[in-house]
C-alpha cells in the first residue's frame, strides 16, 4: 500500500511544523573518537542501544552521564531561585527505533506479506514529532485518538490516506479534519457512525471507514491489566456484536459512507500472539458475513496493537513467554484470505525500550518501623505515571556502576501524593545515594505521552541519540511556560 498511495494534500500547518522541526534547539553534541570506538565494540555485541561499558550506562555511543553534565551546563538557567538540574529527562535511542520497526518489517516480510501488511503507530504511544518523523520516513502509518494527534501526523508528512481516526467520542471538529484530509475513520457507536454521516454530507465527501468491533471478551481470555483490555462485555470502545447489524444498517443506508474494513484492539501488554489469531478468526468471520451482504469494499482487517515487551529484563520467571513479533505477524498471516490487507497499530512495541527517564536521588530515608527505605529521586508520577496507574514494573539500574551493598528499596518522588513511586520493594544491586543518576528503563512509551503538570511540575526535556551526536528534541518547560495559558495577553 504505501507504494500505491499518492500523498495528498497536507495541512496548512505543515510550513510552521517544519520550521519547528528545523529550529536547532541546542547544539548537537559528539563524543570523543576513542570512546566511540570503545561503545562500538560494545555494543555490537548487544541487542539493546542501552549498556554498560566500563561501568558507565550509555545509550548507543553517548554516556548517559555525559548527556547529562553537558546539559546542566547549558540549562541556560542562571536564577538560583529555579530549577537548573537537567534532570528528570527523557533520552531516547534513535537506532533501537528503527530496529524496532525494522524487525515488523522484516516478519512481514518472512510471511510473504509485504504490501499487504501496514503497520500503523499508535502516536499515542510517544507524540512527540521527531519521533513520529521518523517513523513516518519508515513508510509507516499512523493510527491516532484525538484531532491534535491527527494534525502532528499530518504535519509529520504522514500519507493522508494512512491515517486512521480513532476514538470512542470524537468531536465533531476531528471527524471533520479527518474528513477533509482524506484520512480513515474508524466507527465506534451509532452515535459515532450518525456524527460521521453527518460531516460526510456537510463536506459531499466518501468517508472510508472501519467499524470497531468489540468482540466482548472475557478478562481472563486477555489477561492483562482490567485498565488495558479494551474488547470486554464492559469495555467503552467498539460496537457490541448485538448492536453491530443496527449500526451497520444506518451507514448501508448512506451514500456518503464506505465501509472499507474491520477493526479491533483487545488491549495492551498483550504477550501471546494467540490473542491475535483469535481477533483476526472473529473479524474474518464477521467479514464473512457482510459480504454475503453485499459489501464490497472490505481491503481491511484491522487487528490493532498491544503486544508487551519485556519490561522485566528477564528477570521474572513467572512471566508467561512473550511472543516475537514474528510470532504475531505469522499468527495473522496464516489465517488470511489473498484479498485481505491487514493494518497492525504498534505503538509500545515500536517506542518503549527506545527511551529511558534518568532520575536523579535526592536522598533516602526509612520508615519508624525500618520496613522501608526510601530513596528519594528528581522524577515523579507526573513523567512515569505508568507505576502508580497500572502498579506497572519499570526496571531501575544505575547510570554508575559502584562497589556497594545490595538493598530492598522504594523509589518515590517529590510529589505530594503516597502514591508517587517508580519502584516498590525494589532489590537493587547497589545502594542509591544522593546525587547518583539512575535510568528508569523502558519509558519510551507512555512515558512523555502521559505526563503531566501535578504539583506544578515542569515536564522534563526530551533527548534524541542517533550514534555518537545527541539533540533536545523538547525542551523542558519552566514556569512561565506552565503560566502563560493563564495570564492575559
Ligand atoms: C486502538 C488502539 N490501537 C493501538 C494501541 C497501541 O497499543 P500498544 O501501545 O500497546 O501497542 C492502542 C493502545 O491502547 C489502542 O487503543
Amino acid at each position: 500500500m504505501c507504494k500505491q498511495l499518492k500523498v495528498g494534500p497536507r495541512d496548512s500547518l505543515q510550513p510552521v511544523l517544519s520550521a519547528i522541526l528545523q529550529i536547532p534547539l541546542i547544539a548537537v553534541f559528539e563524543i570523543s573518537k576513542q570512546q566511540k570506538n570503545m561503545a562500538n565494540a560494545q555494543q555490537a555485541k548487544l541487542s539493546t542501544a542501552f549498556y554498560y561499558l566500563n561501568d558507565n550506562f550509555y545509550c548507543e555511543n553517548s554516556p548517559v552521564h555525559q548527556i547529562e553534565n553537558e546539559l546542566e551546563k547549558t540549562s541556560g538557567c542562571d536564577d538560583d531561585d529555579d530549577d537548573r538540574s537537567a534532570t528528570p529527562l527523557y533520552i531516547y535511542s534513535q537506532a533501537q527505533l528503527h530496529r524496532n520497526i525494522q524487525s515488523y518489517k522484516d516478519a512481514i516480510q518472512s510471511a510473504g506479506m509485504s504490501g499487504r501488511m501496514h503497520i500503523f503507530y499508535a502516536v499515542k504511544a510517544n507524540p512527540n514529532l521527531h519521533l513520529m518523523e521518523l517513523v513516518r520516513k519508515q513508510n509507516c502509518g499512523a493510527v491516532t485518538v484525538s484531532g491534535y494527534e491527527l494534525k502532528a501526523a499530518l504535519n509529520t508528512g504522514f500519507v493522508p490516506e494512512m491515517i486512521l481516526l480513532n476514538g470512542n467520542g470524537k468531536q465533531m471538529w476531528e471527524i471533520r479534519l479527518a474528513l477533509k484530509n482524506g484520512c480513515m475513520l474508524n466507527v465506534d457507536s451509532y452515535f459515532d457512525a450518525e456524527n460521521i454521516i453527518s460531516v460526510a454530507r456537510q463536506l459531499q465527501k466518501t468517508a472510508r471507514v472501519l467499524i470497531r468491533v468489540n468482540p466482548g471478551l472475557e478478562q481472563s481470555s486477555t489477561p492483562v491489566h482490567s485498565y488495558l483490555s479494551t474488547a470486554l462485555k464492559n469495555s467503552k470502545f467498539g460496537i457490541p456484536l448485538h448492536q453491530f447489524d443496527q449500526v451497520l444498517e444506518l451507514l448501508r443506508a448512506e451514500h456518503f459512507i464506505q465501509v472499507v474494513g474491520l477493526h479491533c484492539h483487545v488491549g495492551s501488554t498483550i504477550r501471546d500472539a494467540f490473542i491475535y489469531s483469535d481477533v483476526t478468526r472473529i473479524l474474518l468471520d464477521i467479514r464473512q458475513k457482510l459480504i454475503t451482504q453485499g459489501y464490497a469494499h472490505l481491503k481491511y482487517l484491522d487487528i490493532g496493537g498491544g503486544l508487551g515487551i519485556d519490561y522485566y529484563h528477564g528477570t521474572n520467571q513467572e512471566q508467561s513467554p512473550l511472543s516475537s513479533t514474528g510470532e504475531l505477524i505469522q499468527a495473522i498471516a496464516s489465517l488470511l484470505p489473498p484479498d485481505v490487507e491487514v493494518i497492525i497499530e504498534p505503538g509500545r512495541s515500536l517506542v518503549a525500550n527506545t527511551g529511558i527517564l534518568v532520575t536523579k536521588v535526592l536522598g533516602s530515608k526509612k520508615s519508624p518501623d525500618g520496613g522501608k527505605n526510601f530513596v528519594v529521586v528528581d522524577a515523579a508520577m507526573n513523567d512515569l505515571i505508568r507505576p502508580s496507574f497500572y502498579q506497572a514494573y519499570h526496571h531501575v539500574l544505575p547510570v554508575r556502576k559502584s562497589i556497594s551493598s545490595e538493598g530492598t528499596y522504594d523509589i518515590v518522588g517529590p510529589i505530594c501524593e503516597s502514591g508517587d513511586f517508580l519502584a516498590v520493594d525494589r532489590r537493587l544491586a547497589q545502594e542509591p545515594v544522593k546525587g547518583d543518576l539512575m535510568a528508569i528503563m523502558d519509558i519510551g512509551a507512555y512515558g512523555m505521552a502521559m505526563a503531566s503538570n501535578y504539583n506544578m511540575r515542569a515536564r522534563a526535556a526530551e533527548v534524541l541519540v542517533d550514534g555518537n551526536s545527541w539533540k533536545i528534541i523538547r525542551r523542558r518547560e519552566n514556569f512561565e511556560s506552565l503560566v502563560r495559558t493563564m495570564t492575559a495577553d
